[in-house]
């Protein structure tokens, strides 16, 4: 039966990993896959992941199947995460989470519940958008539609571009929006823009679907959650997929949220049971340590502070990195305005060169980047911004 298989072509972003993995230039740079690194180029465990650790080890007595939904104290805190306690959803009762595996996990069995239950249903997503979006959601079954997102001209969203396409978005359609840090091009909407949303929305019909892969690494806790907070007090449905993967550090323990608010509690709960369900036909019960210790960590006071400090150490990291990027290649004396990096948000920002141009500073300085010139701002650091930014000024 499998005579006939042929071999996937390789992930373009994976393979990127092993060719840098495999370059001997001692002063290779990494700027290619998505994960947070640290100063030293390492992607660690945070601390207060590391204390949750070690008390579950002493504390957790049963490797036993964890409630279908998820513990109950991470779906309590990733609702107060998401929206907060005293929103008018969560205190109406109208917002209810379900744990997944990771943000993939999450956009998946989102994706899975919609396509079942409304077969046909389009999503309309972000021209560019992160590469995985595509098959996620396609195979589920929603149809794809792009909207016009980034100009790579005036690196800026083309929001009436944007706005022009959601025309065509109505009831029964699904709009998906990265709700902070967008991957891949850093640009976020702002306030003006999430209310622009918000009234299209209730105007039209259509459900915003929200995916939230980096809160907390843009501006802050609260504030990356300013769109979908909006979103959820002004319209009547909101659907979400969350990943912990990034803001705890939590890669490989795949933990993520479906968050759904409806108009009734009693719909809520019901599309909830749908998600549980839909989950349970694809991979039965989800994995329980990462949940664990989210859950831990933000019932905790002390381990909670020093998680969001960690956090904050992050972002302010990487937007330090920013800042410095820009501040460099002005010094260098490069003719050309890289100002935009400093206001995009998060790990990623496209430098804006041609795939010819990607391909010398991979080939003539061991810089590694996927082909779009999207970078990861956290594989920066101390030791190798100047090799990148005498690098680009070169190629450039
Ligand atoms: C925009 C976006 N959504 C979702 C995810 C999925 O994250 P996870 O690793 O939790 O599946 C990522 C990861 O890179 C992402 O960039």
């Amino acid at each position: 039966m499998f005579q006939t298989i042929e071999r996937r072509p390789p992930d373009p972003i994976l393979g990127l990993s092993a060719a840098y993995k495999s370059d001997t230039n001692p002063n290779k740079v990494d700027l290619g896959v998505g994960i947070y690194k640290d100063e030293a180029g390492n992607c660690p465990v945070m601390r207060a992941v590391k204390t949750a650790e070690q008390k579950l080890w002493q504390i957790e007595d049963s490797k036993s199947y964890i409630a279908q939904a998820g513990p109950e104290l991470f779906l309590k805190h990733s609702l107060d995460l998401m929206l907060g306690n005293d929103h008018a959803a969560v205190k109406g009762k109208r917002a209810a989470a379900v744990l997944a595996p990771g943000g993939s996990g999450a956009l998946r069995v989102a994706a899975e519940f919609v396509a079942r239950s409304f077969p046909g249903t389009r999503i309309f997503v972000s021209d560019p958008t992160w590469n995985n979006h595509i098959p996620l959601l396609g195979s589920a079954g929603l149809k794809l539609e792009l909207y016009p997102y980034y100009d790579y001209q005036k690196h800026s969203i083309k929001f009436d571009e944007m706005m022009a396409k959601l025309k065509q978005a109505g009831k029964g359609d699904l709009v998906l929006i990265h709700g902070c840090c967008h991957n891949p091009c850093g640009a976020d909407l702002n306030h003006a823009m999430w209310q622009a949303v918000a009234d299209a929305a209730l105007k039209q019909g259509f459900t915003p679907f929200i995916d939230l892969a980096y809160q907390g690494l843009g501006d802050g806790l609260v504030e990356d959650v300013y769109g979908l907070r909006l979103l959820a007090s002004q319209l009547p449905e909101v659907i979400v997929a969350a990943s912990a993967s990034k803001n705890f550090g939590l890669y490989r323990e795949r933990t993520g949220t479906v968050l759904v608010v409806t108009e009734t509690p009693a719909a809520t709960e019901a599309a909830a049971t749908q998600v549980v369900g839909t989950a349970r036909e694809m991979y039965s019960v989800p994995p329980a340590h990462g949940a664990a210790l989210v859950g831990m960590i933000l019932e905790d006071a002390a381990l909670r502070a020093d998680w969001d400090a960690e956090l904050t150490d992050m972002r302010n990291r990487i937007n330090g990195l920013r800042a410095k990027l820009v501040a460099k290649l002005q010094a260098k004396g490069v003719d050309r305005d890289f100002s935009f990096i400093q206001n995009e948000k998060g790990m990623f920002s496209f430098l804006g060169l041609t795939q010819e141009q990607v391909k010398k500073l991979i080939g003539d300085y061991s810089i590694y980047m996927v082909g779009s010139s999207r970078i990861n701002v956290a594989g920066i650091n101390n030791a190798n911004i100047d090799t990148l930014v005498n690098a680009i000024a070169a190629v450039l």
